[in-house]
């Protein structure tokens, strides 16, 4: 943590910094300012891969059986085919040199489609259901926090580590699911899903889709951690 400190020594804290997501010119010396910049921009290419680090695209994101349970039913997504990854803007990076932490948050729209196969039962009916599906909305905000660690490779530079700590994710608008023949809908805060334990539309889907996310939010992180480790933290502090 002092080694971080240490190595941005001229950071300007937290408070001072801007939340207008426009990317603002910083004064000479302000390594906060050029690191969040600096990566700011480089994130804004992420989705289409950074070939000069070696990043592959992030679009398409084909994830590979997935599996997702919830009351009672087995939702099996053979492969799901994740657009949108080109499309997202950088809200907001905030790091916290006190505690060694960095919080990136990310808007994206997503449309996820591939073939499920759904087993089990669903209000007592039996469900044995094979199909296409698509899950889609305009946009949902994502904010993934990492921890820091300063490492020194072999060329004698500085790096950033980073390890996932947490994420969290919220649909900013409709979310459109078709599943086959058995359900199409949009889902919004106004008219939830059909709902078999409580009022609240978004811990259930969102506990259902969890699986999904979190493979996705493993890769974005991988393409976060790698590019911190290829990129000398003094070129991204000038
Ligand atoms: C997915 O699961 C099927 C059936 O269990 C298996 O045949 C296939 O090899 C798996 N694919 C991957 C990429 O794990
Ligand atoms: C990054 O940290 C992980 C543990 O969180 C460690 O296993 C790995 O070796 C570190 N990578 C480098 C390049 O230091």
């Amino acid at each position: 943590m002092y080694l971080l400190l240490l190595v941005v020594c001229c950071a300007v804290f937290e408070g001072y910094a801007s939340n207008v997501p426009l990317i603002q010119p910083c004064l000479l010396g302000d390594s906060e300012c050029l690191i969040k910049t600096n990566t700011r921009n480089a994130l804004s290419r992420i989705g289409n891969g950074l070939p000069e680090f070696g990043i592959e695209s992030l679009e398409p994101m084909q994830l590979r059986n997935i599996t997702m349970g919830a009351y009672g039913f087995t939702l099996v997504f053979r492969e799901m085919n994740i657009a949108g990854a080109s499309k997202c803007n950088v809200e907001d990076i905030k790091l916290n040199f006190v505690h060694s932490t960095m919080a990136v948050t990310i808007e994206c729209p997503l449309e996820a489609t591939g073939s499920f196969k759904m087993s089990g039962s669903i209000c007592f009916f039996d469900v044995n259901h094979v199909g296409n599906y698509i899950v889609k909305t305009d946009s949902i905000r994502t904010t993934v926090n990492s921890r820091i660690d300063t490492v020194y490779g072999a060329d004698g530079n500085t790096y950033w580590n980073l390890s996932l700590l947490g994420y969290s994710y919220e649909p900013l608008e409709n979310l459109h699911i078709g599943l086959g023949r058995l359900f199409v809908g949009e889902v919004t805060r106004a008219s939830p899903l059909h709902n078999v334990v409580s009022n609240n539309w978004w811990p259930l889907v969102s506990q259902v889709a969890e699986p999904a996310v979190s493979t996705a939010i493993n890769r974005f992180h991988d393409v976060l951690k790698t590019f911190f480790l290829r990129v000398p933290l003094a070129h991204l502090a000038k």
